[in-house]
């Protein structure tokens, strides 16, 4: 986050406030998410792709009723995949039109609130579903705008990407086969529909942009073959999200500005190639908004020296408030900021207070030989898919979420209490 430094203490400051007074006021584990970070991103997006593309932020990284105003005001428009984020979003007052809904299996209920809401796209993943929300539409007397999910035969996760004729998992219509050709004869015969356009999203924490080249190639290829069947030439192109963030210091993200430009060029030549009106583009970014501009403040319960292997520090959270590096092997980055230490490096594993083994925040990390209970750490870059994802294993209550800016702190999503946890239950 960009207002994060140290006082001459050498304790943590974010947002003109330090750690300590953060732990005492708001207790932890909390997640302290830097709203001037959040907005600078939010824009930095919103600037690099101009008034041509639009940029749909992803809800599923991190959602909550702040954070939908703060888009609303920098100019996103916000990407949903569920009922309850669609009510969040709603209930924050972002305009219905600037809002996608996704998902492999939205709901009867979930479709009907977006289209009676009047979402700007909902994006079809399935034949069934362009059935089911084109008669949905039609019941309402609407026509419901619609882009379909196709796969492209790419995946690009991290470093790499790779180009399969097949991809084996349940999002979208495939490429291969004619089976997005025949999605997309089908969505133009249904008057509940408009096809507005097609959608492709290759994958997440990607900093190779070859994928996205290949992907952008595929999709315009179809946007050619609809031209040709049907004389028409859908207007929008979404290329989803993925863009990755530095974890560690081995990762170096592209700025905005530079995945605009590649985004923007590799489709207006590909549409020149072939022909076609370039399409208004769009994105999907959620973990590069949203992902660098919180971190995890932690207090130290124990400090367990296993000799010639490492030294086991427990945390008061754990995988119920992240569980990345559990699920996904994801690596992170750990530091004291309650003070300042002159003690030599100790090769740590920063643990949870959960019953079981695997329950890991930091798998290696070096910390302060003097750390000892009652210190403070913080593990940076959790703004995305922590909160998002946290759970209640062990009846642990989630933490809350804690806004800085200028001096001030806010909760903007209360810590869980027990009471919160008994509520329901009611046997
Ligand atoms: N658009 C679509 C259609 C998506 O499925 C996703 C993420 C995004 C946009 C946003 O992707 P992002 O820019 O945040 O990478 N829980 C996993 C990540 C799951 C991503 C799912 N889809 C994690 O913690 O790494």
């Amino acid at each position: 986050a960009h207002t994060v430094g140290r006082n001459a203490d050498g304790v943590l400051t974010v947002g003109g406030i330090t750690a300590t007074r953060l732990a005492e006021e708001f207790g932890t584990p909390a997640y302290i998410l830097d709203e001037a970070d959040f907005r600078a991103r939010a824009r930095a997006w919103r600037t690099a792709f101009g008034t041509d593309a639009d940029v749909f932020y992803a809800g599923k990284a991190f959602l909550s009723r702040a954070v939908v105003r703060w888009l609303y005001e920098e100019g996103l428009n916000l990407d949903v995949c569920s009922g309850g984020e669609l009510a969040t979003a709603l209930s924050a007052g972002m305009p219905a039109e600037r809002i996608a809904l996704h998902g492999n299996n939205k709901s009867v209920q979930e479709i009907t609130r977006a289209i009676e809401a009047g979402v700007g796209r909902i994006v079809l993943d399935s034949f069934q579903e362009i059935v089911r929300v084109a008669h949905i539409a039609q019941s309402l007397g609407k026509r419901q705008k619609v882009q379909i999910r196709i796969t492209v035969g790419v995946e690009a996760h991290t470093h790499e990407f790779i180009a399969t004729a097949h991809e084996d998992q349940k999002f979208g219509i495939p490429l291969a086969g004619g089976q997005a050709a025949e999605a997309v004869r089908r969505a133009l015969q249904l008057d509940g529909l408009e096809l507005i356009g097609i959608h492709s999203h290759i994958g997440s924490q990607i900093f190779d942009m070859s994928g996205f080249e290949v992907a952008a190639h595929r999709v315009v290829g179809l946007l050619k073959d609809i031209r040709d069947e049907h004389g028409v030439e859908l207007p929008e192109i979404d290329l989803g999200g993925g863009l990755g963030i530095a974890y560690t210091s081995d990762d170096d993200p592209r700025e905005p500005h530079e995945i605009a430009k590649a985004l923007t060029e590799i489709v207006s030549r590909e549409c020149d190639a072939a022909r076609l009106r370039t399409p208004r583009i769009s994105v999907e970014p959620g973990r590069a908004i949203v992902g660098p501009t919180a971190f995890t403040l932690y207090e130290v319960g124990t400090v367990k020296p296993l000799d010639g292997l490492r030294t086991y520090v427990s945390v008061d959270g754990g995988m119920s408030d992240n569980i990345r590096t559990a699920l996904y092997d994801a690596e992170y980055s750990v530091a004291l900021v309650s003070r300042a230490s002159d003690a030599g490096p100790v090769l740590a594993r920063v643990v949870g207070k959960h019953c079981e083994s695997g329950d890991i925040v930091v798998k290696d990390a070096f910390l302060p030989a003097d750390l000892a209970p009652g210190d403070l750490i913080a593990v940076p870059a959790t703004g995305a898919y922590c909160r998002s994802m946290a759970s209640n294993y062990n009846h642990v209550p989630r933490p809350p979420v804690v806004a800085v800016q200028d001096g001030e702190a806010r909760v903007i999503v209360r810590r869980e209490t027990e009471e919160d946890l008994l509520r329901l239950d009611v046997g």
